[in-house]
């Protein structure tokens, strides 16, 4: 009890660099959201932490210059998102981060993300992967660990005038 006291003390008094502040959470690997892989052939695959972070970096861009999607990125904590996202991305590429972040549900609570929101970011994923010469079937591998995610991070089915957005 006294341990989970602290770390959420740690993780609240002060974000990295440049980042905002966030609510208290447990930090733990498993709220990347899927398992790593076993070995190191995505890694390689991804051309290891350089491939990772302009893979990342690049579909970031494409996302905040997609008039399907811009307004959600609006005003968020773009070097918190980076970061995280690179972390995710090298724990379940088998790269040997660590996770950092909050769960998919918790970082996306209340954003009323729908069904083609998340086919337009992996569109953008799509694109920023074959930008870095990655191999389709270790596209695919990724973002068969990726699909499940969708049920803790579209919370609308389909497209609806009731968006709250
Ligand atoms: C499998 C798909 C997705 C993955 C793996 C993913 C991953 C992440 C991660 C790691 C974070 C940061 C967590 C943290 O700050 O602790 C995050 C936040 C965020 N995501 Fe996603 N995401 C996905 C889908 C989407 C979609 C479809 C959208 C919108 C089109 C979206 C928009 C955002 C935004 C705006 C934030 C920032 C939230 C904030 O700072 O409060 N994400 N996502």
């Amino acid at each position: 009890m006294m341990l989970l006291f602290l770390t959420l003390a740690l993780q609240s008094a002060s974000p990295p660099p440049g980042e905002e502040p966030v609510a208290p959470y447990v930090q733990s690997d498993r709220n990347a959201g899927a398992a790593a892989f076993e070995d190191r052939t995505m890694w390689r695959a991804f051309h290891g932490e350089q491939g990772v972070a302009r893979i990342v970096d690049n579909m970031v861009e494409r996302n905040i210059a997609d008039p399907r999607i811009s307004d959600i990125f609006k005003g968020q904590d773009l070097i918190r998102l980076r970061r995280t996202l690179k972390e995710q991305f090298c724990y379940i590429l088998a790269g040997g981060c660590r996770y950092s972040g909050r769960d998919m549900r918790a970082a996306h609570a209340d954003m009323g993300l729908q069904t083609a929101d998340m086919a337009a970011l992996v569109e953008n994923l799509q694109a920023a992967m074959r930008d870095e010469g990655v191999g389709f079937a270790a596209q695919n591998r990724l973002l068969a660990k990726l699909a499940p995610m969708r049920r803790d991070i579209v919370k609308v089915r389909g497209t609806t005038a009731a968006d709250p957005r």
